[in-house]
């Protein structure tokens, strides 16, 4: 994803909250996360984590992200232990168009962020997932995390290990 995707983005993922993230989470919770799918938002997102989308035609029909447990999850004192090699990656942002879905684009990326966590020396994998997404997830190999890092009302932390070859 590029600064230019911004826009085109968001807009997608909003139109998947209002048709599809509308029947799983409150009003509340949904509008607290509506913040973080601004094309401001995204934009700065860019700067933290790595974004990717899928595109057909020209049209993005899916973005996911791969970050690192940064803060707010560590205390400023180890913060600098978040980007060593080995340290635990955060899949972020996985949205897939709300005609697509179901179609196995989102397994497909997902895959491809597990596989780069993976190649560049991750032991775990780490993730916030909706209600609607839980099985989703944890057919790709995550599990719920039995010691979340963060409790956040209306989202499961799911987790995976990734060994070694
Ligand atoms: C969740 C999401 C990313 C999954 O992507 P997708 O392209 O629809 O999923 P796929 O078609 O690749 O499905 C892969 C597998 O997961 C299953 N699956 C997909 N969505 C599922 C769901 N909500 N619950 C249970 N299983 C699901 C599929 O049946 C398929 O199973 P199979 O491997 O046995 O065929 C997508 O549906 C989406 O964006 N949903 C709305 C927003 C959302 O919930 N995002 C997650 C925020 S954490």
């Amino acid at each position: 994803m590029t600064e230019a995707d911004a826009e085109a983005v968001s807009a997608m993922v909003l139109r998947v909250y209002d048709q599809v993230l509308v029947q799983y989470q409150s009003t509340e919770t949904l509008s607290a996360f509506r913040e973080h799918e601004t094309p401001e938002s995204l934009r700065q997102q860019l700067g933290r984590k790595r974004l990717f989308v899928v595109e057909e035609d020209g049209r993005i029909i899916a973005v996911g992200g791969l970050g690192w447990m940064d803060a707010p999850y560590l205390p400023p004192e180890v913060q600098e232990e978040a980007y060593l090699p080995g340290a635990d990656r955060r899949i972020t942002n996985l949205f897939v168009a709300v005609d697509r879905i179901g179609q196995g684009v989102g397994r497909s990326l997902l895959d491809r962020l597990v596989a780069l966590a993976k190649a560049e020396g991750a032991g775990r994998l780490r993730l916030v997932s909706t209600p609607n997404a839980v099985s989703f997830y944890e057919r790709a190999g995550f599990h719920v995390d039995p010691h979340p890092p963060t409790e956040v009302p209306e989202v499961t932390w799911l987790l995976q290990h990734l060994p070694t070859d």
